[in-house]
This record gives C-alpha cells, structure tokens and sequence, in this order.
C-alpha cells in the first residue's frame, strides 16, 4: 500500500548524498503509483531567472526530478512547477509575483499540482513571511543553501499532504548559510554539449550595492580534483564546452585545504583531452592577476574572452561601491590584458545612479566606456536592496537623471559594441553550433552558432552540425550579430 512508503523512521541515512539517494528512490514509488492512479505520466516545469548559477542549480533540480520519473514540459501546466528566483534588482522580483498570481489560477483549476519556489528570493525573510501570507497556495519553498533537498522536500510534502491528513501544509525549508559542497546528485543538462560547472559558491565582497553575498552566502571553493573529475565525467559523455562558474573566480581555491589559484586551476582544466572550448565567469577586476592573463594567453582552449564588471568609471564611486579598485587601476588592466591577449573580447557591467553619483561621475563611466570599447556591456539601472549597505545611502539618484543617463550610457556603449562587431566582419571564425534559429530569418534553414568572444551568427546547415565546432564566414554584420556561411578549406 502506498501508505506504508511514508514509513521510513530509523531507516533514513544520515549523510549526503546517500541521505538524498534514498529519497529519490521513496520519490520514485510515489510517483510511480501516481502514474498508475492517473493513467499518465507525471511532468514538470521549472522557470528559471538570474545569472549562470541559477541556470545551473535549476539542471541539477530537473536531474533530480528526472530521475524521479517526472518527464518535462514547455509550460506552466504540469504536475510540478518550480520558480527559481533571482533578487538582484526588484524588477527580477516583482516578475516573480506577477508570475505567481497566474500559477495561483492554474492551481484553482487543478488543486493536485504542486507549486514549489526556490532561489536567491527565498533567502529574504519578507519574502518568505509574504508568500506565507499572500500566496498560500504555494507548497514547497527552499533557498539557495539546500537545493539537493529536493527530493526529501518532496516526499515531506507528499508525507504531510497525503490523503491520510488531508490539510494542506507548506514545507518550508530555508538554511542561513551552510558550508556543505553536496556532489553527485544527477544533473540534467540544457545542451548535451556544453556544460556550467560551480567552482566556487557565494561571495565574500560584500559591494554596497549587492544583495547577493547575503543571498548565496560565503565563499566556499569546491577541491579541483572534484571539478577536474566532473568535467571529464561530461566530456566523457559528449561536452565539448565548459564555463567555470562563480561570483568571482579570480578568488577561486584560497580558502582550500591546499590553497589553489584558478589559474592554475583553468591550466589544468585546459589540459583535459576532449574538451575544446572554456569559458569562465566571472572575473572581478580587483584580484585579476597576472597569472591568470598569461594561462589565458598561452592556453589552447581557453576562450578569448573576459568578462569585467565595472559598475562605474568614478573612482570616488568606486570606493563607495567597496570594488577596492580605481579607474585608473581598471583602466591599466585593460590595458594589460589587451597587450598580452590583442584579438581579446572585452565585456562588462554597468550600474547607472548609484547613490550620490553626480553628472561628473557618470562622464568618468563614459570615459570608462570610450577607453575601454566594450564588446558589449549590460547596464543596469542602481536599484536598491534592502538590507545592503547603499540602501541607507544619501542622494539616492532620482529618475528623470537616472533615465536620461541611462539612454546615453546605452548609445555610447551600443556604439563601440557595433564597431567591435563590424571589425571581424568578412573574417572566418570557429563557431560551436548551438541550435536551429527559427526567428532571424524563418524562410532560411538557419543555425545559430557562438564565436569564441559570445557573438552569434546564423548560417544555413543541417542539423547533424549541432554540438560540433566549424569554420564559419561572418559574411554580414547585422549590428550584434552576423548572418555567415560555412567555410569549409
Ligand atoms: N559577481 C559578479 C556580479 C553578479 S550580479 C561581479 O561582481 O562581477 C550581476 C550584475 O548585476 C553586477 O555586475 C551588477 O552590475 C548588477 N547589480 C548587482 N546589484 C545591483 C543593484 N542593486 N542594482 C543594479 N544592478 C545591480
Ligand atoms: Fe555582488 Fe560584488 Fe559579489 Fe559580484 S562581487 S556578487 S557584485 S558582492
Ligand atoms: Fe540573481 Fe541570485 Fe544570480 S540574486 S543574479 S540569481 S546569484
């Protein structure tokens, strides 16, 4: 009988991942014997918001919910429905209520799904205490510190709500913090060709502005034999690309038992046979070592790309950001890595009216923005987090200002970005063939492909060409992307 799968006192294993490995296999009875109550399968969806690392816990959340026997679905009507969350900016925010307000109708019609949230929002108390109050019809929260729980999740959920009890009941499980690293758990990947890999998790930098040291926690950087072995386990199983994950790599492995850099870290990634292309992200400026633009330079697979947030060109900002670095620091590193690495692709983010900034301020970003002519920025209008230090700061910028920066901030960046793009114009480069593209031009059998500094073209081929690397001719610059065709020698 189904009940008696909820009888598991005294047989749980203590330690991870056994402790999860044992759910999985509870969870899989459970929907096994829904899967006969119903006469289907059961499926999943799981919405995703934010940066890399969010994309990468919710692979190992649909691996897990695979391996369950959940099957995935493209919309919001399954069986499961899972919001990863971002809380960077509020407008990341205020789209997850949006989106939530419609869940709640879909459930009215169909009480049996379940709606689970997850992510860097729920590490919010008020968010917590707002969905407790407002949306009750939510099941299953958790945060960032304790995604492979979802299993024992899960089976509380169905433990607490089965038939026996009937009354709904919430699981909530949220951790402060922790300094557990889990491993091993199933992982389902987007693309079978190219992999995110977490080298580190959480931040220590506390930037005024930023929620997320206070949402991801401290800096815990994973041993580099366990990312060495993972990327080899993918490789092994048809990856050809890599992004080494973490909210500031260049302080990747300080903190280990046998302290590491990461660039000896990318060296040795480099080194591993199979695997044709890496990428990483993403680099703070003030730890950028010299190290690391040399492995860079001499590396065979090692993409010629970097990513380097600036935020703003005004050292007196800067400091009041805690970056620890200056423009004029920022501006010789540019240069420095431009001189070793000269085909470099150079990218960043932007943070426009950041309190206190004054129009004398703003001229130093744009002088920032000419000196360094970005391949492409994302700028972001400052938006104040509770609970971080900028949201007490005095002269908060209003909006007219900011607005009006903003669109200048975008031209003289989009300008530099187009100049970048049509210099390669004509140029035959290698591409990773990612996917059909059925928007740029539908009539044409176009495929997307990624250059090595992150530009797209689309070119006509077959689909046999997805997840290879090959030759392409970007024959025409469309502004930030390029329609090409396949260069064979
Ligand atoms: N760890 C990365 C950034 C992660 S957040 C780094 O330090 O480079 C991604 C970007 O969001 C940041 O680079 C910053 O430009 C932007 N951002 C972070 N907090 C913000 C805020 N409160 N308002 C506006 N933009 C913000
Ligand atoms: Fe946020 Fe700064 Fe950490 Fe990046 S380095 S995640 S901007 S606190
Ligand atoms: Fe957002 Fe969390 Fe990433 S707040 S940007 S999803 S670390």
């Amino acid at each position: 009988m189904i009940e008696d799968v909820y009888a598991v006192e005294n047989i749980i294993p203590e330690h991870e991942p056994e402790r999860q490995f044992f759910y999985i296999k509870k969870m899989q009875e459970i929907v096994f014997a829904k899967e006969q109550e119903y006469g289907r399968k059961l499926t999943y969806h799981i919405s995703t918001f934010g940066c890399q690392m969010n994309f990468k816990d919710s692979e190992k959340l649909a691996g897990v919910l695979e391996e369950i026997g959940y099957v995935e679905v493209d919309d919001e009507k399954a069986d499961f429905c899972l919001y990863n969350t971002c809380t960077v900016r509020e407008n990341a925010n205020s789209r997850v209520y949006g989106r939530l307000g419609y869940l709640g109708k879909l459930k009215s019609k169909r009480p049996e799904m379940i709606i689970a949230m997850c992510g860097c929002m729920m590490q919010e108390e008020h968010v917590v205490e707002t969905i407790k109050k407002s949306y009750r019809f939510v099941d299953i929260i958790f945060g960032t510190h304790n995604i492979y729980k979802l299993a024992e999740l899960l089976f509380t959920y169905f433990a607490e709500n089965s038939e026996i009890k009937k009354k709904h009941k919430m699981v909530v499980d949220i951790l402060k913090g922790t300094d557990q690293i889990v491993e091993e758990l199933p992982s389902k990947l987007k693309a079978s060709f190219k992999a995110g890999i977490n080298i580190m998790f959480g931040c220590n930098n506390f930037c005024t502005y930023c929620i997320v040291p206070y949402v991801r926690g401290r800096e815990r950087s994973r041993k580099p034999e366990d990312i060495i072995n993972e990327i080899k386990d993918f490789v092994s199983k048809g990856v050809i690309e890599v992004m080494l994950l973490g909210q500031n790599v260049n302080s990747y492995g300080k903190n280990l038992e046998n302290p590491i850099s990461f660039a000896e870290l990318l060296r040795r990634v480099d080194e591993i046979e199979g695997l044709k292309r890496i990428r990483f992200m993403t680099s703070h400026p003030k730890d950028l070592s010299d190290e690391l633009i040399e492995v860079m330079k001499n590396a065979k697979k090692v993409c010629h790309h970097i990513h380097l947030p600036v935020q703003s060109g005004s050292s007196r900002l800067l400091k009041k950001m805690n970056r620890v670095y200056s423009k004029e620091d920022y501006l010789r590193l540019i240069d420095k890595i431009r001189a070793a690495i000269p085909d470099i692709a150079i990218t960043t983010d932007i943070i426009v009216g950041f309190p206190g900034e004054t129009e004398e301020d703003f001229e130093e970003t744009l002088d920032v923005v000419r000196y360094a002519k970005y391949a492409s920025a994302f700028t972001f209008i400052y938006s104040k987090r509770t609970g971080t230090p900028a949201a007490s700061f005095p002269d908060q910028v209003d909006e007219a200002t900011i607005k009006d920066r903003f669109d200048r901030l975008l031209k003289e960046v989009g300008k530099y970005s187009e100049e970048y793009a049509k210099s390669l114009e004509g140029q035959v480069m290698s591409v990773l063939v990612e996917e059909r593209d059925r928007e740029v031009d539908p009539e044409k059998n176009y495929l997307t492909g990624r250059l090595d500094n992150n530009l797209l073209v689309h070119f006509e081929g077959s689909d046999d060409l997805i997840g290879q690397i090959i030759n392409v001719k970007l024959s025409e610059c469309k502004g930030f992307y390029y329609i090409g065709e396949r260069y064979m020698l």
